[in-house]
Formats: structure tokens, sequence, C-alpha cells
């Protein structure tokens, strides 16, 4: 069995704050490191132009929170950590699943009907300044997931929809394009973190850009300092007792205390704290965790080459799956070499690379007898089991060569789907 794949993007339209690490750096973090998921983390940059138009501010943003992922830990090796701009197949995909997404399905889109309605609330048009990017938004999410066909996908509960969306353009598309084995897409389930609380902000509505009440992620020490200073309190004076209850400051200090660190601070509260040694405890634990990770945070600011280079190679993974899926697709819906002949589906995927597999039989040093197949770079797409007699191995070749689908007994190569040993089978016979 392949690992459950994990894949969740982040918008490149800003600096994080403590709330997209309580939120989502932190929990993506840490699942990334379990050993059973195959994690996919990308900065979602197309996303970001649909509300940015400031070049500066898309870059500046990309580098900061690729920083800030990295800072916190996310190990590139492990993870497939890439920018979305650097996979021309996620915008070749999203026009193939627009062709396949109603129109209806994205007017109930719940961010355009919002836009819609701020505008009619204005009494302005119900479009007035509403871009396309804003109505095709989930399609171009829908393709971000399906391209790598992920399993899960953890996001904040605004998204949910976004999911639902996506797994009815994939049914859709499945539906549209049967393929002789399995179908094209996964259908993608949402994950929501209920564990993880939304933080509040200096004001104690949800820590967001848009209320402009959050504190940024890797402000240095002094400036943090400053930041937690401006959090709401009520006017309790030192010596009363205070409640835990609606107390921005202490659920922030409970997203990053121990159990034990939080009901000391509630029994301090209890006790008549004042609000200045509360903010100043806030202050220490928040420090404690942030700022080892702030001295790797500021040294890949300072080296964007470097950063550069991380999501380069983390693109190059990307692609390695992307490109050759694409192809696959774009067969599936007849964008394809005219030289192929016009017969059916699964024939096309018909590349160099699987146009040169080839049948090899040898004899193991246990004795026995052993086909496989492998493509033109000769990797290993299909192997036998052992047989006694190299006569029926050599029966095994023969019945696959006549176009068998039947693969049982046979094991596959390592990522290898039987779908593209059909390919490669297919292209054996088309060359006889
Ligand atoms: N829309 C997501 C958000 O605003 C970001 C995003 C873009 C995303 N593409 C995605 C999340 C694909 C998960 C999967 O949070």
């Amino acid at each position: 069995m392949s690992p459950v794949r994990f894949l969740t993007g982040i918008t490149t339209s800003g600096t994080p704050h403590l709330g997209n690490y309580v939120g989502s750096i932190r929990p993506s973090v840490r699942a990334s490191q379990r050993a059973d998921v195959e994690s996919f983390y990308f900065l979602a940059d197309y996303h970001a132009l649909i509300k940015i138009d400031e070049p500066s501010r898309i870059q500046r943003s990309t580098l900061e929170i690729a920083a800030s992922w990295l800072a916190a830990g996310l190990n590139p090796d492990k993870v497939t950590f890439y920018r979305q701009s650097d996979i021309p197949e996620i915008p070749e995909l999203t026009w193939l699943l627009t062709c396949v997404t109603g129109k209806g399905l994205l007017n109930r889109a719940h961010a355009y009907k919002a836009a819609v309605d701020k505008n009619l609330a204005a009494g302005a048009q119900a479009e007035t300044d509403i871009n396309t990017g804003l109505f095709m938004y989930p399609v171009l999410m829908g393709a971000d997931i399906l391209m790598f066909n992920a399993h899960k996908v953890p996001v904040g509960r605004d998204q949910v929809q976004h999911l639902e969306m996506t797994r009815d353009m994939a049914a859709s598309f499945n539906h549209r394009y049967p393929r002789q084995q399995g179908e094209h897409f996964v259908l993608p389930e949402v994950v929501i973190e209920e564990s993880v609380a939304t933080l509040p902000g200096l004001d104690g509505r949800k820590m967001s850009k848009s209320y402009d009440n959050t504190i940024a992620l890797f402000a240095d020490s002094a400036a943090l300092k400053k930041l937690i200073n401006g959090i709401k309190t009520d006017a309790r004076a030192p010596g009363e007792t205070k409640a835990v209850q609606g107390s921005a400051l202490y659920q922030i200090y409970q997203a990053f205390a121990s159990d034990d660190e939080s009901a000391a601070l509630r029994q301090a509260y209890a006790d008549g704290i004042s609000w200045a040694d509360a903010k100043h405890i806030l202050f220490e634990r928040v420090d404690r965790e942030i700022a080892p990770m702030r001295a790797t945070y500021q040294a890949l600011m300072a080296d964007p080459a470097k950063v550069e280079a991380i999501l380069r190679a983390g693109a190059a993974k990307a692609r390695a799956l992307s490109k050759p899926f694409m192809a696959q697709l774009r067969d599936a819906v007849g964008l394809r070499d005219l030289r192929s002949g016009t017969t059916m589906g699964a024939q096309a995927a018909k590349t160099a690379k699987t146009a040169l597999a080839s049948f090899k039989q040898y004899r193991e040093k246990n004795g026995k007898f052993y086909v496989k197949l492998v493509d033109g770079q000769g990797k290993l797409l299909l192997l036998s089991a052992g047989f006694d007699r190299p006569k029926d191995a050599g029966n095994l070749v023969k019945t696959l060569q006549s176009g068998s689908a039947d693969l049982t007994g046979l094991s596959l190569g390592d990522g290898v789907t039987p779908d593209q040993v059909q390919v490669a089978l297919q292209s054996l016979q088309d060359a006889d």
C-alpha cells in the first residue's frame, strides 16, 4: 500500500502570524514527520494574484512563508515543498477541469457569493470589481489537489466547500473519461483539525490579517513584547480576580503552554495577577518556542537564493509526477499526437519511454526463471514469480504480449500503477 498523501496550499498574500503558526504551520510540520504519510505543501502564488496586484508583495510573501515553514522544521527532503507557479501542469489541468465544471456550481461558491452580496449591499452592480479569478478560484484549487491525487487535504473550515467542489470535478472528469483500469482522480477528503483552536488576535476577534489584529510570527523579541503588551484586556486592577474565559491572552497562552503551565496561569488569574505580569508570562512562553526558529528564519530571509533553490528542487520532485500524469490526462481528453492513431483511450500515453518497454527473461541464483518488464530507462514495471521451467516464463511473455490484462500473480515495480503497465504492453503490441 502506498502511504496516505496529504496536500495543502498556503496563499502567498501576507506575513505569517502566530495564528497561522498555531493553526497551520505547527500541526502540518508535525504531521509531515509521521512515517506513514506523504506530504505535499505548496505556496499558492497563483491564488494570491486574485487578491493582490502588488508584485513586490507577492514576491516578499512567498519568501516569508517559505522561510517560515522551513524555520518551523519542515524538512524539504522528507516532504514535497514547492511553489504552485513552478508547476505548469496546474494551470493546464485547471482548464481541463473548467470544461467539466458547471458554471452554476461556481455561482454557488461562498467567496464569490459574498463578494456579490457585498456589492449589492453597497448599492453597486452585482459583479462590480469581481475578477474572473475569484470566480474560478475553486477550479484552480481543485487542480492543485487533483494534480497530485491527494487523499487528505487539511484546511480551515472556510475551505470545506472548495473540497466538495473538487470532489465534484474529479467525479465528473472520471465519469466523462473512463479508463480501462481504475480512475484518473482520487476523490479527496477534507481534514479539519478539530483540536487546533483558532487563535484570537490582539482585539479578541479571530487573529486575521483582515482585522489587522495579528502578532507577527517572527517579530524580533522586542517587537513581540510590544505586540503582546497590546493585547486587549479588561480594566481589572492588580489583586483583582481575573476571568480566563474570554481572555485572548489566556487563549494564546494555552496554544503554547503545557496543561500544567495553563493550570498555573489560570490559578494566577484567580489570585489576581496583574495584566502586566500575565503579559510578561505570555511573552516568555511564546518567545521560548519561537526564538530558536527565529534565527533560522532570519538566516533564510537573508539568503533568498537558498530558499529559491529549495523550492526549485521541490518543483522538480513534484513535476516528476505532474508531467506524466498530465500526459495521461491530455490523452484521455483527446489532446493527442496525431500519429498515435485515433483508436481508444489508454493506448496513447505512448511516450518514447513506454514505447521502448521490453521483456527480460533470466535465471536467478535460486535456480528459478523470471520474467520482468522494464521501460525504456530500464525501470522495473512488472515482475513475475519464479518458475521452475523456462518454458513457463516464455509462455507468460507470450500471454502478456498478446495483450492479456490479467496481472494476477505479478508484482508491480515501485510506484508503478497497473495502468502504466497496460500502456506499456499496449505500446509493445502497437510496435509489432
Ligand atoms: N484556498 C486555500 C486557503 O485559502 C489555499 C489553497 C490553495 C489550498 N490551493 C489549495 C489549500 C489546495 C488546500 C489545497 O486556505
